[in-house]
């Protein structure tokens, strides 16, 4: 667990630690070896003229594997919703130990993995080797599963028929498609085998070449009026919950106060219920892209080339490996 200060999150994040009965006798919480005027379930505390901000507390609280009627429940109590994507089965460890709700295999892998512009180029089968990799590792995590462009629309019989693939050959937890009206069918029919499925409206990738562009969508009300019919729509089908992407905060806002199910937005502003992003921009690891809506929580990029450069250094130098790395 750690605590980060309110005023300067990235410099000063340090571990708290916590110490059972069994250890001390007592349950004692120590920052730096300091102990603590707090209690572990308390979110904010003052330390040295700081205020600062516990993480990670809701892992160590529950470890149930979410489920998408657990996402309905969140909604419910007002417990908002963390999702992020990862595509292997080390990311996904990573995540899933880290507390997270929902990992979603996106077809984004498209773009961060295989170098491709778009998402189109996604099949079903690279879309089943990420599914079936991230959930080797997920133990607590709800896993969706993005279906690739090409595999459900206009026709509902191939759409169930790639659906059933997924589930089976990845035994993730989920599907999510893009779409509202035009991909119902597909939906419903996919839904009628009892697969659950989460829908995707606002910017949607899969249909980069209709839009001409990645800006904000649904600005205009005849889109913003077409999105929430299309949102009821996925939601009187049975869909478990939608994504939002890159609309208006206050639409996003609507759709999420009008829906009993979850909302979730990426670029959907804050009156959602829950919110996504893609691991590899969070983390911070592709430096080229910087939307308003993303914030990043770590440098990787830099990290990262950091300690290659280091090791080309070492390995030129013949300083790596030394004795004790040898055999
Ligand atoms: O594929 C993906 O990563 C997505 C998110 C952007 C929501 O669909």
């Amino acid at each position: 667990m750690f605590a980060i200060p309110v005023s300067d999150r990235a410099s000063e994040r340090v571990p708290v630690f916590h110490f059972n009965a069994k250890q001390t006798g007592r349950h004692e919480t120590y920052i730096h070896s300091e102990k603590l005027p707090f209690s572990p379930k308390c979110c904010t505390f003052a330390h040295k003229s700081h205020t600062y901000i516990l993480m990670s507390t809701y892992q160590s609280e529950d470890i149930r594997k979410v489920t998408t009627r657990r996402l309905f429940e969140m909604k419910q109590r007002g417990e908002k919703i963390s999702m992020l994507t990862a595509y292997d089965y080390t990311m996904a460890s990573i995540v899933d130990q880290a507390g997270l709700d929902v990992i979603l295999v996106g077809d984004s892998a498209s773009n961060v993995i295989a170098g491709n512009v778009t998402t189109l180029p996604m099949t079903l089968d690279e879309m089943i080797y990420h599914g079936r990799s991230v959930m080797k590792a997920v133990k607590r995590s709800l896993v969706v599963v993005d279906m690739p462009f090409g595999t459900y629309q206009g026709n509902s019989k191939l759409a169930l028929a790639s659906a059933i693939r997924i589930m089976k050959e990845t035994g993730a937890d989920c599907l999510k498609l893009e779409g509202g009206e035009e991909i119902l069918d597909s939906v419903k029919r996919i839904l009628s085998a009892g697969i659950p499925i989460i829908g995707h409206l606002g910017l949607t990738p899969q249909s980069i070449n209709k839009f001409g562009t990645y800006t904000v969508r649904a600005r205009e009300e005849e889109e913003a009026k077409r999105l929430l019919s299309d949102a009821h729509l996925l939601e009187e089908a049975g869909c478990s919950a939608v994504v939002l992407e890159k609309i208006p905060a206050t639409l996003a806002t609507q759709v999420a106060s009008e829906l009993k199910i979850p909302v979730i937005g990426i670029g959907a502003g804050n009156g959602v219920d829950g919110q996504v992003l893609v691991i590899h921009d969070m983390l911070g690891m592709t430096n080229g892209f910087s939307p308003r809506f993303l914030r990043r929580y770590a440098d990787l990029h830099s990290i990262m080339n950091g300690a290659v450069q280091q090791y080309v250094k070492d390995v030129k130098s013949g300083d790596f490996p030394n004795e004790k790395e040898q055999y």
